[in-house]
C-alpha cells in the first residue's frame, strides 16, 4: 500500500489552485441518472471516490467518455436504465453510492441499494433518506442489507418533508426525487451546504424548478421530465480549507486560485480569530500568519454555515502549533476523533473529554511535533496527519494514504509546488 513521506519544517510559499469538489461532484454524478440527454459536467476532480461513483452509475446505464480539452470535462449519457440495483460491493466501498436511490426512484420508479452500513467515523443511519421517499409516497422494504424502494403508480408526489436533522445526503436524494414527482415538495430544516446550491443549479439547467436552495427551506415544482445541460462543479471549499491551514501550520504565505473564500462559512472568522489573515485576490485569495503567531481558539462543528466537521480534523493539528490551549467539539459525527492517537504519536498533547479534545498548544509546555510512523484511519483524519508532519521536526511515514486518494486530488505534486518536501512510496 502507498504511504507519503514528509519531512517538515518547510515554510508552504506559491501559489496552489482549487480543485473540483467531490462532495458536489458526488450528487452530480448521481444526476446523471435523471435525464435521457447527454449531460457534460467540468471540473470533475480526479478522485478515488468520484471513480467509484462513476463506476456505480455506469452499472445503472450511465455511458461517461472524457472529453478533450481542459482535463475534468467528462461526458453523461444515460438513455435508458440497465439496472435499478446498486450493489453492496459498490456501496460499501463509498457510503455516497446511497446517493442514486433518489434518481433511481424517480427515473425507473424502483431502487434496490445496499444498505451503507457504519463508517469509521460514525454509525451514519439513513432514516432520513427513507422517511423522506415514503412522504413522496415511496413504499419502503428492507431485507438481507438492501433497501428496495417503489414508486406509487403514477410515480412519486410532491409532499411536505420536515427532515429532524439538516442532513447533507437527504436534502440531496430528495432534491432529485423531487424534481420530476407530480406537485410541490417542501423540504423544512434542509440542509445549506454550498454542494446543495450547486445540486440545485444543475437541476435547474437541467429543467428543474427549485427555489431556496442554500437556506432551510426548500420548495421543488415537480416538471414532466429533465433535459441535458453543461455544469462546471464548484470548487471544493474543504480542500481550500486544508490548504490554508497548511500554510498556517508551516507559518507560510499561499495563494490559493479557483477557491472561494466566501465558501468557507464560519471557518474563516475562526481561522482569523487563531491567526491566520487573508487577502481578497483578482483569481482567488491568499493566507498567511499574523505576526502574533497562532493563538488557541475553540471551535464547535455545526452544519453549514456553521465550523465544518470535514475541517476538524486539521484545525486540531493547526491548534497543536498554537500558543496557548483550544477546546474542539464536535457535533455532527459521534467518532471523529481517530486522528488524535496518531497525532500524540508526533508529541501532540490532546485529552479527549466526551465529544471534546482540550488541544495543549506548542506555547503551553513548550511542546512540538516530530516526525513518527503514523497511520491513516479515514479522509480528514490522514490529511491532519500530513498537516501535522509538514510542521514537525524530522520525518513522518504516514501509512494507508488510500484515505487520501479519495478526496485530495494531486495531493503532493500541489505540496511539492510550494516547497514540501512530500515523497510518494508506491
Ligand atoms: C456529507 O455526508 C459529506 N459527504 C460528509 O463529508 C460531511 O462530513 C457531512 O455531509 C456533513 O457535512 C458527502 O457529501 C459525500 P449528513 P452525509 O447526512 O450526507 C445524521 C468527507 O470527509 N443522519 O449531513 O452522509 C448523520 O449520522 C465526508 O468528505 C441521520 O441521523 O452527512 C450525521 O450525524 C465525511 N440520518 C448527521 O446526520 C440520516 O438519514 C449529518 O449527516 C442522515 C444523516
Amino acid at each position: 500500500m502507498d504511504r507519503l513521506l514528509i519531512t517538515g519544517g518547510r515554510k508552504l510559499e506559491g501559489t496552489l489552485a482549487i480543485s473540483g469538489a467531490k462532495n458536489a461532484a458526488l450528487p452530480l454524478i448521481a444526476a446523471t441518472l435523471l435525464t435521457g440527454d447527454t449531460l457534460e459536467l467540468r471540473n470533475v476532480p480526479e478522485l478515488a471516490d468520484v471513480v467509484s461513483m462513476m463506476r456505480l452509475v455506469q452499472r445503472l446505464g450511465v455511458a461517461s467518455t472524457y472529453l478533450p480539452g481542459e482535463p475534468g470535462r467528462v461526458a453523461f449519457h444515460c438513455q435508458e436504465l440497465l439496472s435499478t440495483t446498486a450493489p453492496y460491493d459498490l456501496v460499501r466501498k463509498m457510503r455516497a453510492s446511497v446517493l442514486v436511490l433518489g434518481p433511481l426512484l424517480a427515473r425507473g420508479g424502483e431502487a434496490i441499494v445496499s444498505m451503507p452500513g457504519g463508517c469509521a467515523i460514525g454509525t451514519r443511519p439513513i432514516d432520513l433518506h427513507l422517511s423522506g421517499m415514503e412522504r413522496l409516497g415511496a413504499i419502503i422494504e428492507l431485507s438481507q442489507g438492501y433497501v428496495t424502494a417503489r414508486a406509487p403508480a403514477g410515480g412519486l408526489k410532491g409532499a411536505r418533508i420536515e427532515l429532524t436533522q439538516p442532513s447533507v445526503g437527504a436534502t440531496e436524494n430528495l432534491l432529485m426525487a423531487a424534481a420530476t414527482a407530480k406537485g410541490t415538495t417542501t423540504i423544512i430544516g434542509a440542509a445549506r451546504e454550498p454542494e446543495i446550491v450547486d445540486l440545485a443549479l444543475l437541476l435547474s439547467s437541467m429543467g428543474a424548478a427549485i427555489e431556496g436552495a442554500g437556506t432551510s427551506t426548500i420548495t421543488i415544482e415537480g416538471v414532466a421530465q429533465l433535459h441535458g445541460a453543461v455544469h462546471s462543479i464548484m470548487p471544493d471549499r474543504i480542500e481550500a480549507g486544508t490548504y490554508v491551514m497548511a500554510a498556517g501550520i508551516t507559518g507560510g504565505r499561499l495563494h490559493i486560485t479557483g477557491g472561494d473564500l466566501g465558501l468557507l462559512g464560519g471557518a474563516r472568522e475562526k481561522l482569523e480569530e487563531a491567526g491566520l489573515q487573508f487577502t481578497d485576490t483578482a483569481d482567488g485569495f491568499a493566507v498567511s500568519v499574523a505576526s502574533e503567531g497562532l493563538r488557541g481558539t475553540d471551535v464547535m462543528t455545526r452544519p453549514y454555515p456553521g465550523f465544518p466537521t470535514d475541517l476538524q480534523a486539521q484545525f486540531m493539528a493547526l491548534m497543536c502549533n498554537a500558543e496557548g490551549a483550544s477546546m474542539i467539539t464536535e457535533t455532527i459525527f459521534e467518532n471523529r476523533f481517530m486522528h488524535v492517537p496518531e497525532l500524540a504519536r508526533m508529541g501532540a498533547q490532546i485529552t479527549i473529554h466526551g465529544g471534546s479534545a482540550l488541544v495543549r498548544g506548542q506555547g503551553a509546555r513548550g511542546t512540538t511535533l516530530r516526525g513518527a510512523p503514523v497511520m491513516a484511519t479515514d479522509l480528514r483524519a490522514s490529511v491532519s496527519l500530513v498537516l501535522a508532519a509538514l510542521a514537525a521536526e524530522g520525518e513522518t511515514e504516514i501509512n494507508r494514504i488510500y484515505h487520501l486518494d479519495r478526496g485530495y486530488e494531486h495531493l503532493e505534486q500541489k505540496l511539492q509546488a510550494v516547497g514540501a518536501c512530500v515523497e510518494r512510496i508506491p
